[in-house]
């Protein structure tokens, strides 16, 4: 497969002319880290997001799904540590975008060490007053108004929500709780297309444990690898993904310990996709001092109440939907033209199947194409009817969103009600009775 700087510039280009995503309020010149989805990449998205809930959440019992608000107010952020940690001046490195208080000498060259050893050599930006949060007032009448921030993680809403769950579910530890949803952050250096953006989604799950640090280990472990499994999943070469851990002066203020799954882009190599955060009792700890709720558990094994660790799995959205592009784009030659297509998983492709009539302006076929269609979406929600255009661009059409199978209705099948299935990744059509069609698909 073809792993070049252009193949950025491809990817950009084919999901703007496909319809997957475009420049955020492009019309007035673009807004520097925001990107929109269009029906393409809307259908992608949700396709990863469907498959994060179902692994992580629906077919879990140890698991509840939430759904907290994206504004919170700032006591939030205090107790988190984010606007403690961030109201300094800050340089950023220019290779991992690492933030480094800029008056922290040993940690910066503890930091430039770090890259040497790996043979790059440091550069850093200049120092800045920075606040990652993205803040906002809340109230109509001036003077009144309260501070709220957008979220800068999407794990301050589970936290808080951590006595709730417990109230109302009653469960047992372990368990866990995994959300959906948008965060927020100012970017000193937001680019590479969808990777750094001020405006991205992350799907997470925060676990909890009995506080003791065999428990800690045994579930990094577990989620580690159930993270991983999860992104392979996603249609990904082995070779193209890796673990690598954080190093001590990497560690963000909340973890013991944190290990990224990282892909192998064509913009500088290893970039983290996923994150998996040994959290410790950090958060339910703080909220408890900071809200004067009492956050803490009591476990009725040991009659005890204790702070339970959590253990983190916090992936990009967006970050999945750009390194699954990356990952399928694939040119070749076809019936002796050149063509670029997606190799899309059919678990994430934005289309399954389309359908065509042979010729748009034979009645007879449309209507027999219409009834296999109609038949189709019953059991397939994703497909797609095409009638513009000569058979052979409606191709290559859906080859480039990455549609696994066309079918495609002509004269014989109006005899004998076979239809072409055609592969989009060797181009092979194989002729097949309607009725084995559904589970044919399927079984893909
Ligand atoms: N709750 C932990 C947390 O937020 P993080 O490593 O800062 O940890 C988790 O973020 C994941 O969110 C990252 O692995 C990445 O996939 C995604 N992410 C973080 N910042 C991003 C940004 N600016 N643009 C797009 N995705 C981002």
């Amino acid at each position: 497969m073809q792993k070049n700087t252009d193949l950025m510039e491809k990817i950009v280009s084919l999901c703007k002319r496909r319809g997957f995503i475009y420049q955020g309020s492009e019309i007035y010149g673009g807004l520097a880290g925001t990107w929109d989805y269009g029906p393409m990449g809307v259908e992608l998205r949700h396709n990863i997001k469907q498959y994060f809930w179902d692994k992580f959440i629906k077919d879990r019992e140890d698991v509840f799904g939430l759904s907290a608000a994206i504004l919170m107010p700032a006591r939030v952020w205090e107790a988190s540590g984010h606007t403690e940690s961030l109201v300094d001046p800050l340089i950023e490195c220019k290779i991992c975008h690492a933030r480094i208080r800029a008056d922290h000498a040993d940690v910066i060259e503890s930091h430039e060490a770090m890259h040497r050893k790996k043979k790059e050599e440091p550069a850093w930006t200049e120092p800045k007053n920075f606040n990652l949060l993205v803040s906002t007032q809340l109230g109509a009448v001036e003077g009144e108004a309260s501070l709220a921030y957008l979220r800068g993680e999407i794990t301050q809403g589970v936290q808080v929500n951590f006595k709730n769950i417990v109230d109302s579910m009653h469960p047992k530890l372990p368990f866990g709780i995994g959300q959906i949803g948008k965060a927020f952050r100012n970017e000193i250096t937001p680019g590479n297309f969808l990777f750094r953006q001020r405006e991205f989604e992350q799907m997470e799950l925060q676990f909890y444990i009995k506080p003791t640090e065999e428990e800690g280990k045994k579930w990094f472990d577990y989620w580690k690898n159930f993270a991983m499994d999860w992104y392979l999943g996603l249609g990904f070469n082995k070779e193209n993904l890796r673990f690598r851990q954080h190093e001590s002066d990497e560690l963000a203020h909340y973890a013991k310990e944190a290990w990224d799954i990282e892909y192998n882009s064509p913009f500088g190599g290893w970039k983290e996709a996923w994150g998996i955060h040994h959290r410790g009792d950090w958060d339910l700890r703080r909220h408890t001092e900071f809200s004067k709720t009492d956050m803490s558990y009591f476990d009725e094994e040991t009659k005890e109440r204790v702070f339970p660790y959590d253990i983190e799995c916090s992936g990009g959205v967006d970050r999945a939907v750009l390194f699954v592009l990356l990952e399928a784009y694939t040119e070749d030659e076809l019936g002796g033209e050149k063509r670029a297509y997606l190799k899309l998983s059919p678990k994430v492709a934005p289309i399954r199947v389309a359908v065509f009539p042979l010729l748009k302006n034979k009645p007879e076929l449309v209507a027999k194409a219409r009834e296999v269609y109609s038949m189709l979406k019953k059991e397939i929600s994703n497909i797609h009817f095409d009638d513009n255009g000569n058979i052979g661009k409606r191709y290559r059409r859906q080859d480039e969103i990455g549609t696994p199978s066309c079918v495609t209705i002509d004269f014989d099948t109006l005899e004998d009600n076979t239809v072409t299935l055609r592969d989009r990744d060797t181009g092979e059509q194989e002729r097949i009775s309607i009725e084995d069609l559904v589970s044919k698909i399927k079984a893909q």
